[in-house]
């Protein structure tokens, strides 16, 4: 990072800070797009609230985010506020306004979340909608299925005052407020039952307050809807409490189509343990930690963040909130893969696996068998599928992979999702010393293998350095320096 006069600082005010992963989201961000500014964290009581905003204005502060326990007070310091974050009741985001000489208030939370259910494919036009917890956060999931047409919304709360309290402002707003109203109307769909209009149904329903329904989490079995998408939208289940949600009734799990947590750590909570064990599908809230951030760093800078850039951070997020201990080693055929891995296992007291050999168990057949007898295309896909399973289950492991194995981008995604991914490198002479007598390497069956090791590895060399964390330079043969260099 190259601080210098240029230099921007975007931030996050809140108490506490120390935990905070937005640092993560945006400095990636800015480092991958090659932009000069810096996200910072700091720490702000709630009397001083108003300071930190006019100093950080003064100090030339582009933006900052906005976290417990300021995002309402913040409201009464903001020269401008976003129409969601206003209805909502609650501010994440300050974008700088030169002409307003102040800071306009946004809610990223709400955004990040309808890009996040947009893109796992949740369709709520038309649907039930069960939100679990009537805090901050409940209410901008209620705000963001009534603009995306759900047809009706359950509030469950332990504290029922709390989910009438957003039924009310809910219906206050779809009475008052035209621009809710009519986004409701546009998302909600048409059902060609009995010609009737879901829309039309549910403007009956808010005419008659029947459209969203307060109820205590004990009464859940009076909703009599199945096909559900819900929201887990409380503070329980979150590490390290793990074994905690807030409704245990199997009944009520085995009604939910789709069920979101916003809780995403552990990475699949009891609420989506008990959504998958009943037949439904279940996705935690890290895409909406990421999108919120993204949102907010886009409307910082005025720019569009690519879909690319994205995938990279998401990447980087995910490892910051899940770290895995397993060390994964990459290179081409001879790079030493086996003979480090091994070593390095034994004296780590860690498991060693070699995914050629796991996929050969797996297939019934070796790897030149599954070359020979389903191509090479079926033995990527098989390859892949391996990581998936391996991502999802190893832990203390060290992984040695197929010379091809990072070459697939989905492939190089997944390793560093299994752990600390380390290039074996070598020259190719040296390569070609170390595997010219090996008769089982399916690639170099040909005349010229030296001819072959060269042109493979000018293609795949670039894909290697992309899909590492760290090179290790194997030429030696020194196994010493290399367990030396991994560890
Ligand atoms: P946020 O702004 O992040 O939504 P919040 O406003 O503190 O956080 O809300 C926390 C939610 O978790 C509330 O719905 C709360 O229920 P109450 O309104 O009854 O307090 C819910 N919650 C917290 N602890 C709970 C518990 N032990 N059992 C059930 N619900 C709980």
């Amino acid at each position: 990072m190259n601080i210098n006069g240029l230099t921007r600082t975007i931030g996050l005010i809140g108490n506490p800070v120390e935990h905070t992963l937005s640092p993560v989201i945006h400095n990636n961000i800015s480092k991958r797009m090659d932009i000069d500014s810096v996200y910072v964290p700091f720490r702000v009581e709630a009397d001083g609230l108003d300071k930190a905003i006019n100093g950080a204005y003064e100090l030339n502060i582009l933006g900052l985010n906005v976290t417990v326990p300021h995002k309402n007070a913040v409201k009464e310091f903001l020269v401008d506020i976003d129409g969601a974050a206003r209805d909502i009741g609650a501010v994440n985001t300050l974008v700088r306004d030169e002409s307003k000489h102040g800071y306009k208030g946004y809610n990223t939370d709400y955004m990040g979340l309808e890009r996040q259910i947009k893109e796992d494919g949740i369709e709520l036009s038309g649907r039930t909608v069960a939100i679990l917890g009537a805090g901050g956060a409940a209410k901008a999931v209620t705000y963001m299925c009534i603009k995306n047409g759900a047809s009706k919304i359950y509030i469950l709360n332990r504290t029922i005052d709390k989910a009438r309290q957003i039924a009310e402002d809910m219906y206050g707003l779809l009475n008052n407020d035209t621009s809710l109203y009519n986004s409701f109307c546009d998302s909600s769909k048409e059902t060609d039952k009995d010609n009737m209009l879901i829309k039309d149904i549910v403007v009956d329903r808010i005419s008659s307050k029947e459209y969203i329904i307060p109820i205590s989490l004990n009464d859940n079995n009076v909703i009599t809807e199945d096909n559900l998408i819900a929201f887990q939208a409380t503070s329980i289940g979150l590490s390290p409490n793990i074994d905690k949600v807030v409704i245990e009734d199997k009944e009520f799990y085995k009604k939910i189509a789709v069920g979101v947590d916003l809780i995403y750590n552990p990475a699949t909570t009891k609420f989506m343990k008990l959504v998958n064990e009943n037949g439904g599908k279940a996705y935690n809230a890290l895409k909406m930690l990421l999108y919120q951030g993204v949102a907010a760093y886009e409307l910082w800078h005025k720019i569009s963040v690519p879909q690319e850039i994205i995938e990279e951070v998401y990447l980087e997020l995910k490892r910051s909130v899940y770290p895995k201990d397993n060390i994964v080693l990459i290179g081409f055929m001879g790079s030493g893969k086996s003979t480090v891995g091994k070593a390095l296992a034994e004296r780590a007291s860690m498991n060693f696996i070699d995914s050629d050999e796991y996929i050969e168990n797996k297939a019934g057949m070796s790897i030149a068998d599954i070359f020979e007898k389903m191509g090479e295309d079926e033995f990527r896909r098989i390859e892949t599928e391996t990581l998936i399973e391996l991502r999802d289950n190893l832990s203390n492991t060290v992984l040695a992979t197929g010379g091809g194995m990072p070459l697939r981008r989905e492939n190089a995604i997944l390793l560093k999702e299994i752990g600390r991914v380390f290039y074996l490198t070598a020259a190719n002479r040296v390569i070609y010393d170390r595997v010219k007598e090996d008769t089982k390497r399916p690639l170099l069956f040909c005349d010229d293998p030296y001819s072959k090791i060269c042109d493979l590895m000018k293609e795949r060399r670039p894909l290697y350095e992309k899909a590492c964390d760290v090179k290790v330079d194997t030429n030696s043969n020194d196994l010493e320096e290399v367990l030396a260099a991994i560890s």
